[in-house]
């Protein structure tokens, strides 16, 4: 099938090289044209483990293509809205300017029989504008929404191979039968015995933040039981494995630590408290301001614990920090808890230096006053106290005497509860993590 894809972004850029590697022609639009010359030279614009592979391999098979020019995808029938949602700036509420502006470009296009599917993450009630907006100009296109679930670090194997799929549609017999061109293109994701679930467009648009939302709420609630283990001297990684076996909760999602960030799940819940309150349903959702305060209090606790163990004040004391990401295998800074502790310790007078295998120049253009360094063993180099914010497998494996041997004193944070304690303390390390003794 011929596809286009607006937006050429994390979730455009993945998907257009996933459906390219299922058979389909794909055009990728976009409107940056240094993000459109990268992908056509087959090098993703961020990092995301096999990807690059994946692009090489679709461009190399002619059934991948990029542009700037909306136009190229006049010869499509269906046509993937992956614009970015990001937060307003000083509000809660999402920005919904990419997704219009993607609309407007397409809608001169669309022939009769033309499929639109949303993938971006949007406030409930934008698909069935949407929708309007199409019948206005093209009374014989249908839009279906279809939201993305992919995970940073796994987007190509969440793309391939999802969870689930789920079609949102109108109840009308157009658009049972343009969810059979979806059906086309998914077909050997369907053949996989990947579920479908079919809802109305409300519905397909709530799934998304609804996921997303109860992924924040569980890693808030093992954060709060976080700050009882603190409180108690009780520890919350074997709290976490203890409910965890229970299947009705489930071990995953549930690390303590410095939080969650990143461009989802902090912005979605944001969006989706500011949607309940136009919708009149606040109270619904008055919860997640306490998951969002929850999360954004461990940021705090980080800090506080550094100035503890620098005897009282960090003013002036060396400080490496191990990771700059919002998780291992990104190079993606937003919303980076690691970051954002880093950023507050350097305010606060430490003298901070940051590693990271790959979020350093990401970066550096955010805070451009941080000094970077290369490795772990750099950074660390006459620091006075050593933090592990990101997860990165390269610093979970470090050697407790290797490092002692470059640091001027052995204190380290552990912010992932990633380390193994014993380790570090036998080795002459004063050990201390979040919810942990
Ligand atoms: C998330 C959703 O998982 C994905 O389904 C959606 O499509 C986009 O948003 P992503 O932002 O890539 O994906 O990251 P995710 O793996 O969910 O992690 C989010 C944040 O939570 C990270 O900062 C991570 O470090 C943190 N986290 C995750 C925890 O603090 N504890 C955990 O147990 C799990």
């Amino acid at each position: 099938m011929r596809l286009s894809v607006f937006g050429c972004g994390y979730l455009g850029a993945v998907h257009a090289a996933s459906m390219a590697k299922l058979g389909h022609d794909v055009i990728g639009i976009d409107v940056l044209p240094e993000q459109v010359a990268m992908l056509e030279a087959g090098t993703p614009p961020f990092h995301e483990p096999g990807l690059p592979e994946l692009l090489a391999e679709a461009l190399g098979s002619g059934r991948l293509r990029f542009s700037t020019d909306a136009s190229a995808a006049s010869d499509a029938t269906v046509h993937f809205l992956c614009v970015g949602t990001p937060q307003k700036r000083g509000e809660f509420a999402a920005d919904l300017r990419y997704v219009h502006s993607a609309v407007e470009a397409l809608l001169p296009l669309l022939k009769p029989g033309d499929v639109v599917v949303g993938k971006s993450t949007v406030p409930v009630g934008t698909a069935e504008d949407i929708a309007e907006r199409i019948k206005e100009v093209q009374p014989d296109a249908e839009l279906l929404w279809n939201p993305e679930f992919l995970r940073e670090g796994f987007a190509v194997q969440d793309t391939l191979h999802p969870d689930r799929l789920v079609y949102g549609m109108a109840d009308t017999e157009s658009a049972r039968a343009a969810s059979q061109a979806l059906d086309e293109v998914y077909a050997e994701t369907l053949a996989d015995g990947t579920p479908k679930v079919e809802a109305d467009l409300a519905t397909a648009q709530l799934v998304k933040v609804a996921a997303n939302s109860f992924l924040a709420t569980k890693i808030s609630f093992i954060n709060a039981m976080a700050e009882l283990c603190e409180a108690t001297g009780a520890d919350v990684t074997v709290l976490a494995d203890a409910i965890g076996h229970d299947a009705r909760i489930g071990r995953r999602f549930l690390n303590a630590g410095v939080g969650f960030g990143g461009g989802c799940l902090p912005k979605d819940i944001r969006a989706f408290m500011a949607r309940a309150g136009e919708l009149g349903v606040d109270q619904a959702l008055s919860f997640l301001r306490e998951v969002d305060s929850i999360n954004m209090r461990r940021r705090v606790r980080m800090v506080d614990l550094a100035r503890e163990e620098c005897g009282g004040s960090i003013v002036g004391r060396r400080v490496a920090v191990l990771g700059a990401a919002f998780k291992p295998d990104s190079d993606d800074i937003r919303d980076s808890p690691a970051l954002s502790v880093a950023a507050q310790m350097q305010l606060q007078g430490a003298e901070v230096v940051v590693a990271d295998p790959q979020a350093i120049d990401n970066a550096r253009k955010k805070w451009p006053d941080l000094t970077y360094a290369d490795t772990a063993l750099d950074a660390a180099t006459g620091a006075d106290l050593v933090m592990v914010l990101t997860e990165w497998p390269e610093y979970v494996k470090l050697e407790p005497a290797a490092l002692a041997a470059v640091v001027r004193g052995r204190r380290i944070l552990d912010g992932r509860n990633c380390l193994v304690p014993e380790a570090w303390r036998s080795a002459g390390w004063s050990y201390r993590a979040l919810g942990r003794p």
